[in-house]
């Protein structure tokens, strides 16, 4: 199958110098990108600054903002068969960037922030018969929230993540993930490295189109 992949995080520039972002290393998306690999499908995949290398093979598109990742998933939808949003988009940016570097004497700053488009609710209307599988990074048990965004985000299915968690989320190389599916499936899973999550969520894209 072609395997349409986003992973890292987004970088939403306050000036030249400084940028709102998360603490995504990428390591999920690009254990899911190297397992797609492996069982054959072709992956490209979106990825925002991370300081990991792209497993050959890949076609690897390099964004840095939210709007770039849009930009992005956009141009090269119509190529894939299944999306995977693992990336951690920034769901804000600064109203007015500012050219140059902010003097210490401008301070205090008053930093206006503005939403950034979702990706997953701007692109639903292209779904067609692909399949979408997004992520939902929750504080506490993730499923309730997760199933909420599944609906709303119309995806097949959705990866819950507790990212309070010291042994899940954000930067750790383990994770401990909940696959939720549009037909009904919940499965729990144990913490487990981000390699063995990855081979759990290619089983289930590869189990949904036998
Ligand atoms: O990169 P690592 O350090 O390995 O960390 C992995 C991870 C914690 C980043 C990953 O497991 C994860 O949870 N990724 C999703 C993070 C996130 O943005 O979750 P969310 O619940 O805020 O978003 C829900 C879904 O909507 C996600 O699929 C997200 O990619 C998507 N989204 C979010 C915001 C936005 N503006 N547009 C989107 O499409």
């Amino acid at each position: 199958m072609k395997i349409l992949i986003t992973a890292g995080p987004t970088r939403e520039y306050i000036d030249d110098v400084r940028f709102l972002s998360n603490g995504s290393s990428g390591k999920m998306g690009y254990s899911i990108a190297d397992e797609c690999l492996k069982k054959g499908h072709a992956v490209k995949l979106i990825s925002g600054p991370v300081q990991l290398s792209a497993p050959e093979g890949v076609d690897l598109v390099r964004v840095v903002s939210a709007e770039e990742m849009f930009a992005a998933v956009k141009e090269n939808l119509r190529w894939c068969e299944v999306l995977v949003m693992c990336a951690a988009v920034a769901d804000f940016k600064p109203a007015d960037g500012v050219a140059g570097k902010i003097k210490k004497s401008s301070m205090p700053l008053d930093l206006k922030l503005q939403p950034n488009p979702d990706i997953l609710k701007g692109i639903s209307d292209q779904k067609e018969d692909r399949v979408f599988v997004g992520f939902a990074a929750e504080s506490g048990d993730p499923v309730d929230s997760a199933r909420i965004k599944l609906s709303e985000k119309n995806l097949d299915m959705i990866v819950a993540n507790d990212v309070s968690r010291p042994d899940a989320g954000f930067e750790v190389d383990t994770n401990k993930i909940v696959i939720i599916d549009n037909k009904g499936l919940v499965k729990d899973l144990p913490v487990m490295s981000k390699r063995d999550a990855a081979v759990e969520i290619v089983d289930w894209i590869d189990s949904c189109r036998d």
